[in-house]
C-alpha cells in the first residue's frame, strides 16, 4: 500500500514502510507518480511564485502561486485581477503596463532596445522599469517581486 504525505515544503513517499523519498525543499506540484514493482518515480513540476506590491499604498500586497513559465507579467495581473493597464494589448507599444521589478529580474526574458524606448516614456521610470506584457516568465521555481505604480495615474484601460 501507498501512502503518498505533503505539506508546501516536504514530500514522502512510503511503500510498507520500505521505500522512502524526501528531500524537495522548494514549493511544488507533483504531475506524475508511477509505481513499477519495487520503486517509485516521482517527477515534480514547480511553479513560480510572484509578489505584487502597490505604489498606491492603500492596496495591500498579494502574492500569486503556481504561476507557470512562459507567460509574462501582464498575463499574471489579468489573470489575478490585480488591476495593470495595457493599453497596446500587451504588444510592446505603449508604456501603460509599465512596473518595477523589485526581485528576480533573472527569471524574466530580457529587455529589449524596443521596451526600453517605451520604458523611457513611462512615467517615473527607473532602473528596475520594464513592461509587463514583455516580462515573460522563463523558469518555473521563479521568485519575482513586481511593484505595480500607481495607475490612477495612467490613462489606459485594465481589461
Ligand atoms: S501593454 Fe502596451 S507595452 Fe505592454
Amino acid at each position: 500500500m501507498i501512502s503518498i504525505e505533503h505539506t508546501p515544503r516536504k514530500v514522502r513517499f512510503e511503500q510498507a514502510g520500505a521505500i522512502q523519498k524526501s528531500a524537495i525543499e522548494k514549493p511544488f506540484r507533483p504531475y506524475h507518480c508511477c509505481l513499477d514493482k519495487f520503486y517509485i518515480c516521482a517527477i515534480f513540476e514547480t511553479m513560480a511564485t510572484i509578489k505584487f506590491t502597490f505604489e498606491d499604498k492603500s492596496i495591500a500586497p498579494v502574492t500569486v502561486s503556481d504561476v507557470p513559465a512562459d507567460i509574462s507579467i501582464l498575463e499574471v495581473t489579468e489573470e489575478n485581477d490585480i488591476h495593470l493597464n495595457h493599453n497596446c494589448g500587451g504588444v510592446c507599444a505603449c508604456s501603460t503596463c509599465h512596473v518595477y521589478i523589485k526581485k528576480g529580474d533573472e527569471y524574466l526574458e530580457e529587455i529589449s532596445d524596443k521596451e526600453e524606448d517605451f520604458v523611457d516614456r513611462a512615467i517615473n521610470p527607473k532602473l528596475e522599469s520594464r513592461l509587463g506584457c514583455q516580462c515573460v516568465i522563463l523558469e518555473e521555481d521563479a521568485v519575482i517581486e513586481v511593484e505595480i505604480p500607481d495607475q490612477r495615474r495612467i490613462i489606459g484601460h485594465e481589461h
